[in-house]
């Protein structure tokens, strides 16, 4: 039987892709093991690599921003990335790093048995819903896959770039307190 010790030791010392050589943390993951929710991101960026912890640069402070607008608290659910560990100058993860990093992901996915997934941004949502999603297009979209609702909003790098989007990704962001109230059972929000 899987565990969470085990699978974060695991991921402690992987080397299963060159960026370990550059990683001063691997960002396992963090939140509630019980959560109902779990958000995927990217990968760590400068700051998440120092503290290993995901989230926590600007960005992170924008998507708990998000997240209170809907009441959602950031213990009461799971946070992760396709990728453990930061890519050199934030660039996207490759295919390799990401084909040597997403079982770790399949497996906290497994030990968790989320009922909503939010994937943040192109590169979660291309790896975890479908090839070829269109972020601009699909954002805020419901997909069903083995039993699990799946979603992908903007990345909020992506809206701190563009403030434009954020309209939008508020929204996205009501569906979802809307679709945890609808199937949740333990996940409180506003
Ligand atoms: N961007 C991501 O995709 N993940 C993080 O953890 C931080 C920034």
């Amino acid at each position: 039987m899987d565990t969470w010790e085990a699978l974060e030791q695991t991921c402690q010392s992987c080397r299963e892709c060159s960026l370990w050589e550059t990683r001063k943390n691997v960002v396992f993951g963090v939140g509630s093991r019980n959560a109902e929710v779990l958000f995927i991101g990217e990968g760590p960026g400068a700051n998440e690599d120092e503290q290993g912890e995901p989230f926590v640069g600007r960005a992170g402070k924008l998507l708990d921003d998000m997240l209170a607008i809907i009441g959602l608290k950031r213990e009461s659910v799971y946070i992760a990335n396709i990728v453990k560990c930061r890519p050199p100058q934030n660039r996207d993860p490759l295919e390799v790093e990401q084909d040597a990093c997403i079982g770790y992901l399949r497996r906290q996915a497994a030990l968790l048995r989320p009922k909503i997934i939010v994937c943040l941004g192109r590169i979660a949502a291309t790896k975890i819903i479908r090839e070829d999603f269109k972020i601009s297009r699909e954002h805020g979209q419901w997909f069903e896959k083995a039993g699990v609702q799946m979603t992908a909003v903007y990345h909020p790098a992506a809206l701190l770039r563009d403030p434009r989007r954020r309209p939008e990704a508020f929204d996205d962001f009501k569906a979802l307190q809307a679709k945890i109230r609808e199937i949740c059972d333990h996940t409180e929000v506003d």
